[in-house]
């Protein structure tokens, strides 16, 4: 198989090579996956230089999200779930490459009219936002959603998954192309965070069309970047303000007497830990997501301004994706790379 394989830390993406490695052999309670497109994401930046929470001993394969078919099943199981040639989609590290293995817990199908490039970005960012919004905000019709970095692989989910619930939503994105495709996914109104007064828009919109209460703010900040101090100036009695991640690089401290008086919660999601402390939830979150693609109301984010095919290309998408160029999932073609279809 052809792979991205880091032997020493590297100080950027655009230092990684492709490089013949054996095909995986196939393993008594593992499936052998053939890798159609790889989904990339921060964390990827950051592991290949050695600066991530998760570090393999040396040397292992990038990347961690994927879309493929089952080229084998676990050699040692009765009644495998899935068949030879399914198409799947799943998380397990390795991913920058034309095969993995992976345990069954890791992989799921893809939706019925999915291509791979879509079902590559779904593994983390559909859960996290679903998880976040429904089962940790409790979202219903009516409510206003406030989502940062409303263009971001994330915050595309949220959006569509808050629309599908009913509620009216007010999506932030850095550049014009940014709020433009925030619209596209179905957000109400779009306001520039880079200008200092944005929570002063937020409270104009919601002054403006909402009754009550709801005159104040909204009733729901998703926020993946760091920005739940002055999303705090604009929210609404009761508020729920999840807290996603720290896309803008720094961990917030917050003046606690403002979570008080405006009688507000602050709710941390850690969706990768779903699967060690809270497995029924895993579950009930897929059949939620899947329902919804099955009604039409949630589509694949993968990145359209700009395409990334072949394994070669992993360093280049990895570039536009730590430089903040692109929106929703950057996902790397694999198969449609000619050199990796002669190795196969
Ligand atoms: N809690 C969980 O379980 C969970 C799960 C998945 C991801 N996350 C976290 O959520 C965050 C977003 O993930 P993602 O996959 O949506 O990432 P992404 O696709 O790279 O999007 C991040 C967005 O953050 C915005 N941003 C603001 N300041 C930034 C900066 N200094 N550098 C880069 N981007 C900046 C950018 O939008 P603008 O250019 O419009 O500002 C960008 O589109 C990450 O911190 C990730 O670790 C958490």
């Amino acid at each position: 198989m052809r792979a991205i394989q880091v032997s020493q830390y590297v100080k950027g993406p655009l230092e990684l090579k492709v490089s013949d490695l054996p095909t995986p052999s196939p393993a008594a309670d593992k499936y052998l996956i053939e890798i159609h497109s790889a989904g990339t994401n921060f964390f990827d930046i950051l592991q290949i230089a050695g600066k991530y929470q998760h570090q393999p001993p040396l040397p292992w394969i990038g990347g961690m999200e994927f879309a493929g078919t089952i080229a084998a099943v676990p050699t040692s199981s009765s009644s495998p779930r899935f068949k030879v040639g399914d198409r799947v989609f799943g998380a397990n590290q390795g991913a920058y490459a034309t095969h993995v293995l992976a345990d069954e817990s890791t992989l799921l199908p893809i939706p019925n009219g999915w291509s791979f490039e879509d079902a590559a970005g779904l593994f983390v960012t559909a859960p996290t936002s679903y998880g976040a919004l429904v089962h940790r905000a409790g979202v219903k019709a009516g409510d206003w959603v406030l989502v940062h970095a409303a263009a971001g692989g994330v915050g595309l989910a949220a959006v569509q998954i808050a629309k599908a619930k009913g509620a009216t939503v007010i999506a932030t994105a850095g550049t014009p192309r940014k709020r433009e495709v925030a619209k596209e996914f179905g957000a109400d109104y779009v306001i520039d965070y880079t200008d200092k007064a944005w929570p002063e828009e937020v409270k104009k919109l919601c002054g403006a069309h909402r009754k009550g209460n709801g005159k104040a703010g909204v009733d729901i900040v998703y926020d993946p970047v760091g920005m739940i101090e002055p999303s705090l100036k604009c929210v609404a009695w009761n508020a729920r303000l999840l807290v996603i991640g720290f896309a803008a690089g720094k961990i917030e401290k917050v003046a606690l007497n403002r979570v008080l008086l405006k009688n507000v919660s602050l709710v941390g999601v850690h969706w990768g830990q779903y699967a060690r402390f809270e497995t029924e939830t895993v579950g009930t979150v897929w059949k939620g997501i899947f329902d919804l693609v099955a009604q039409g109301k949630f589509r694949g984010t993968a990145f359209k301004d700009a395409s990334f095919a072949g394994l070669e290309s992993v360093p280049k998408a990895l570039q536009a994706l730590g430089g903040r160029e692109t929106w929703g999932k950057v996902v790397v073609n694999i198969v449609g790379d000619e050199k990796a279809k002669s190795k196969l």
